[in-house]
């Protein structure tokens, strides 16, 4: 699959429904929602009083990744709000099996993610349990950083994992991709591309979701 998912931390809040429609009629497939609560990652983003205007407006799903601390208080409520998937951090939680127990009895699909300096072999026993797993290609809590090539090895590495067991598990990508990555990411395996700056600092950002589609 190859899917770009834009995030909304990069769009400009004060016209945050211009940029919205903007995503509705690009090619984009999904909006990424970053959640930051200034204890997990040193910086704080918004919560559930934006949900509400982005499932009005956007007509694209939301895929929701919160960067916090204790994600069991908060998953249900942001399927609730309208999340079409919801990922957290594993290496925020003791287990994570409960969490995403709790995220699949609301109908929401599931997704749990590692920053860079987590080993990528950690996901392997969920592999079969989730419907996506994100690889952070930049450590969680800013927009705009640059991408960490070691990144790739780890895509290639989790998809032969995944192909070898014939799982339907995505592979998502979060950090310092654009137009010039997206090929070589779709290539080594990643199903999902999320783009912040990429995508809202440019000048034309359907062209740039587009690019990133064909070049994919
Ligand atoms: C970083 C967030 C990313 C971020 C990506 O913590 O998880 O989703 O918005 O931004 P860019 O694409 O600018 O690296
Ligand atoms: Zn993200």
């Amino acid at each position: 699959m190859k899917l770009i998912a834009p995030s909304v931390l990069s769009a400009d809040f004060g016209h945050l429904a211009d940029d919205l429609e903007m995503i509705n009629r690009s090619e984009a497939d999904w909006l990424h929602v970053d959640v930051m609560d200034g204890t997990f990652v040193p910086n704080i983003s918004f919560g559930f009083p934006l949900m509400e205007p982005m499932r009005k407006y956007c007509t694209k799903p939301l895929d929701v990744h919160l960067m916090i601390v204790h994600p069991e208080k908060y998953v249900e409520r942001f399927c609730d709000a309208g999340a079409w998937s919801v990922g957290f951090h594993l290496e925020a939680v003791d287990d994570p099996l409960p969490i995403l127990d709790l995220i699949k009895a609301k109908g929401v699909r599931t997704c749990l993610t590692i920053n860079p300096d987590i080993d990528v072999k950690r996901l392997v026993p969920y592999l079969d349990k989730v419907d996506m797993v994100l690889l952070m290609s930049v450590f969680a809590g800013f927009g705009g950083q640059k991408f960490i090539p070691e990144t790739m090895d780890k895509i290639r590495f989790i998809k032969a994992e995944i192909v070898k067991r014939n799982l339907p598990t995505l592979i998502e990508i979060d950090g310092g991709v654009n137009a010039d990555n997206s090929a070589e990411l779709f290539a080594a395996g990643a199903d999902v591309l999320v783009a912040g700056s990429a995508v809202f600092e440019a000048k034309d950002p359907e062209e740039v979701i587009r690019k990133m589609k064909i070049t994919g």
